[in-house]
């Protein structure tokens, strides 16, 4: 399977973020470091600055194709082209509600115009992926009309973006198959939003319904709820489905605390894959099977997704936890100390304040009545 990264045009669309041409040229170079297979670096039309950004990572990203979205009209599609981009992301709206509401278009105005600009996209040399918005809320026989279009007219791949997020992954594996049976055979993405969130389920459903290409964002940013999480979709391929996934997913922690940091946006502690939680123990059963075996309480190594373990010393510790976190830092961990410092390790996390090692290196102390140097 492949992943078509979008953080920086759906990503970014998220209220509030305006990023950089540096900061996203930065962020490009991090997704082609991680070896993603195509970033969507932006949308052209949309200012000078972002036309620079998409042109300057275009020029500069040595494995991913990079593309640009273009609505189905001349202009856009000239701005992504003269961007330099590899592929140019040509989409329209084939639901019925947007179509009336936003586009007062009819169907037969639509499939036209899917015509005209797929073809005009081609005749400028470069490889077109066709998007039909709102796919998954669109008439089902019209989508498919919708999608023969664009192939005919020379998409070369095309795209099933769930656009509200009303999806559930048995609704996708019905819509994969189906247009699967119904349309030439091209790459198919599928771009699912988080409303629900059912984003990374519902593309792990596609995918494992015959979906060739993965559309998603680092750390799940995007408009609304979000878009399927890039770190959370590669982790489940591989580890769940098994499947060969070209990324350096050893990069995924790196690359997820850089776009969290240059979004300006924080992450949850308890957030799959890169979150400082996600392979975080504290409960004396859990650190006591985690230190025999990591898989007791773990789907799969924290390296392999560039995270850490760590042992969180709490309320809810037992002897285990105490005895390895003494040993770490040199310390012999008798049986009298470690009933101590237990004792004073649930006192102090009850007052709701970190365990770290400093508060352990003054437990010692109190303990032995004498300085620890460490
Ligand atoms: O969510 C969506 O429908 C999109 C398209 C432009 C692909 O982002
Ligand atoms: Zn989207």
């Amino acid at each position: 399977m492949k992943f078509f990264d979008t953080t920086l045009r759906d990503g970014e669309q998220m209220p509030g973020i305006s990023l950089t041409v540096d900061e996203k040229v930065q962020i490009g170079m991090a997704l082609d470091e991680l070896k993603v297979d195509y970033i969507e670096a932006g949308f052209a039309a949309v200012s000078p600055d972002e036309a620079e950004a998409v042109r300057r990572i275009a020029r500069d990203a040595a494995y991913a194709e990079v593309a640009s979205l273009a609505r189905a009209n001349k202009a856009d599609i000239d701005a992504a082209v003269d961007a330099d981009v590899d592929m140019v992301h040509v989409f329209i709206a084939t639901s019925d509600i947007h179509m009336k509401y936003k586009l007062r278009m009819t169907r037969d105005e639509v499939l036209r115009r899917i015509a005209e600009s797929v073809e005009y996209a081609k005749s400028r040399g470069v490889r077109v992926l066709f998007s039909a918005e709102d796919a998954t809320r669109s008439d089902l026989g019209f989508l498919v009309e919708a999608f023969k279009t664009a192939i005919e007219a020379g998409a070369d791949e095309i795209n099933v973006p769930d656009t509200v997020g009303v999806m559930t992954p048995s609704r996708m594996r019905y819509l994969v198959e189906h247009l699967k049976a119904k349309l030439p055979p091209v790459p198919m993405h599928v771009h699912c939003h988080d409303d629900f969130g059912m984003a990374v389920a519902n593309t792990i459903a596609a995918i494992e319904a015959g979906a060739e290409v993965a559309q998603v964002t680092v750390n799940g940013f995007g408009e609304r709820g979000g878009n399927a999480a890039l770190e959370e979709v590669a982790a489940a391929a591989r580890f769940l489905l098994g499947r060969e996934v070209g990324l350096r997913l050893e990069r995924l922690y790196e690359t997820s605390r850089l776009v969290a940091r240059l979004f300006g946006i924080q992450l949850q502690p308890n957030k799959a894959v890169v979150g400082d939680n996600a392979f975080s123990h504290e409960s004396g059963i859990h650190v006591h099977g985690v230190l025999n075996n990591p898989f007791t309480y773990e789907p799969m190594m924290p390296e392999a997704v560039g995270n850490r373990r760590r042992i969180v010393l709490g309320k809810h510790s037992g002897r285990h936890s105490v005895e390895w976190a003494l040993k770490q830092m040199g310390l012999e961990p008798s049986p009298e100390l470690v009933d101590y410092i237990l004792r004073r390790v649930k006192d102090y996390a009850a007052s709701k304040r970190p365990v770290d090692e400093k508060a352990l290196k003054a437990f010692v102390e109190e303990f032995r009545g004498v300085p620890v140097f460490l």
